[in-house]
């Protein structure tokens, strides 16, 4: 299998909505994703992403062969943080575990170094999510601490972990 990202199609939008519409990949998420998560909330996305600045908003869909198997961006701060972005991804459930987002996150901070002035990316997994928490370390990010108490999610206080890659570091 060969895994690559490339820019968003509108006809993605069936592929995208069948892998994000899981409460498993919701739960690792931000607030704000409507579930259950349609084909139009799919699309509304795409068209989103496609009209962004380009100096700021990086994101790709995550394809497996020719197939989508998942989405990554990486997006730009502001102000005195601008030359920092964060990172975030999820792939549909049926391709954990293969080692998948692990290339794709090696494959667009490549990205985001090579073509950009960004020289800091940082995620902000869940404590209890081992798995994001992996991905991040095999991509050689760094864990620089535990934020303490610092989501509700689902009723829950949650500690987040810090983790970062410089660029050339
Ligand atoms: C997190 C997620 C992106 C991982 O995708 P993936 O393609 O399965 O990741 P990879 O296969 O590249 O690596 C996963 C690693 O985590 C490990 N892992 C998985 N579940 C684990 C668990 N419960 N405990 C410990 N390690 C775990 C795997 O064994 C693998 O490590 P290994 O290669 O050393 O064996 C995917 O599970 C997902 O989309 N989850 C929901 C959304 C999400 O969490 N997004 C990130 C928000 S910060």
């Amino acid at each position: 299998m060969v895994i690559g990202i490339r820019k968003w199609k509108l006809e993605d939008k069936t592929a995208l909505a069948e892998n994000l519409n899981n409460v498993k990949i919701l739960d690792n998420l931000r607030d704000g994703l409507p579930f259950p998560y349609t084909e139009k909330d799919a699309e509304d996305f795409i068209r989103a992403m496609l009209s962004a600045d380009e100096d700021k908003t990086f994101a790709f869909a995550v394809t497996a062969d020719d197939k989508i198997i998942g989405s990554i961006g990486i997006f730009r701060c502001g102000n005195i943080h601008y030359r920092t972005a964060e990172l975030g991804y999820y792939i549909g459930e049926p391709y954990w575990g293969n080692g998948y987002t692990t290339e794709a996150v090696r494959q667009i901070c490549s990205y985001v170094f090579d073509n950009t002035d960004i020289i800091r990316i940082f995620a902000e997994p869940f404590e209890s999510n081992a798995a994001s928490c992996r991905v991040l370390e095999k991509a050689g990010f760094a864990c620089e601490g535990v934020l303490r108490c610092n989501a509700f999610k689902n009723g829950k206080l949650e500690n987040m972990k810090m983790y970062a890659l410089i660029k050339d570091a």
